[in-house]
């Protein structure tokens, strides 16, 4: 191990997912094990330039294994992009004598480090969290199995209703940039069609589609439509396209929205949060710094915390070949 840290800080930030606890409750036991003090910042970058603080020990985090959202609450800070905010947080980060922080977030909270990196060079080591999936340098963020879960429970009973009304329903699902959600659930729960942000099937085709699903004698059909799926209309919008031009399909839209991200995290979550939050303090521990932790093929490894910023992480296309054989 290199130079001996003392103390720790660690926050949660921009889009709370479950399992951000069990990363939060990774890190301070870590810290105690290793004989350090631990510093809980309350709603992220924008509690790092108010300074607000609190020390956490092993016994703060008891029992938060099992809570979905986050303790140390989380905030997506203007203040934070401007170099005056960055100022701040830096000066705050010195006087209350931190020598290392873990990051726990997705693209902006690394986004925002790496900034910070740059200008300061201050230690410090980003932990995935967000229900996207959509960070490169692993295979799994914390809180996208939890999430995917949640949205299966949801399609199944939506599915229900569907078919006692022989009816079409749009169900949206979050993921602004990224179809994860949207094609992993899917696939679990029979979606008839997926509609993600990287691949653009086209209207025309969604139509033929739908109508070889009812010429197939299904009596429901689902559609998962991805938040930012480019088909270049919301889902309100395409679903009143389809009723308008599909005269045999009626039509309802479910938004699922924020219950996405609520929930007791899964086993998987919480194990992956626990073993990634434990080396996120190692590393400091060991002086790296600027380097996110990821779980790649089963195994935690780091990425430069620019890479996993910059770097595309790539949906797994045999599953949209997988979801069109299942929708026959
Ligand atoms: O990044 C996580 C996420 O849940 C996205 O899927 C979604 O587009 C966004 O956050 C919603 O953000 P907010 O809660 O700020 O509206």
């Amino acid at each position: 191990m290199g130079k001996k840290m003392k103390k720790i800080a660690v926050m949660t930030s921009g889009g709370d997912a479950p399992g951000m606890n069990a990363a939060i409750r990774a890190v301070v036991r870590a810290c105690a094990y290793y004989e350090i003090e631990c510093v809980g910042i309350y709603r992220g970058y924008q509690g790092l330039i108010e300074g607000d603080f609190e020390q956490l020990t092993a016994r703060n985090v008891s029992n938060i294994i099992s809570r979905g959202g986050t303790i140390l609450k989380t905030a997506r800070s203007k203040e934070f992009m401007t170099k005056e905010g960055r100022a701040k947080a830096y000066n705050n980060l010195k006087n209350e004598g931190i020598d290392g922080i873990v990051l726990i977030g997705g693209d902006g909270t690394f986004t925002g480090g790496m900034v910070f990196n740059e200008e300061y060079n201050f230690p410090s080591i980003g932990v995935p969290g967000t229900i996207d999936n959509d960070i490169f340098g692993t295979n799994y963020t914390i809180g996208y199995d939890t999430a995917l879960n949640t949205v299966v429970e949801a399609i199944d009973k939506i599915r229900d209703t569907a078919s006692s009304h022989n009816r079409l329903f749009f169900v949206e699902v979050m993921g602004r940039d990224a179809g994860f959600i949207a094609l992993n659930a899917g696939v679990g729960a029979g979606a008839e069609e997926i509609l993600i942000p990287e691949e653009d099937m086209g209207l025309d085709r969604l139509l033929e589609s739908l109508q070889r699903t009812k010429r197939s004698g299904k009596s429901s059909s689902i559609v998962v439509v991805t938040e930012g799926d480019k088909i270049g209309k919301n889902v309100f919008e395409l679903a009143d396209y389809v009723e308008k031009n599909l005269k045999q399909y009626e039509v309802r839209v479910s938004v699922l929205g924020h219950m996405q991200r609520g929930g007791s995290p899964s086993c998987f979550d919480r194990v992956l949060a626990s073993r990634l939050g434990v080396r996120a303090v190692e590393l400091l521990l060991d002086g790296k710094s600027n380097l996110m932790v990821g779980l790649i093929n089963g195994k935690v490894e780091t990425t430069d915390l620019e890479k996993a910023v910059k770097g595309n992480h790539e949906i797994n296309k045999e599953l949209i070949r997988v979801s069109d054989i299942m929708a026959i």
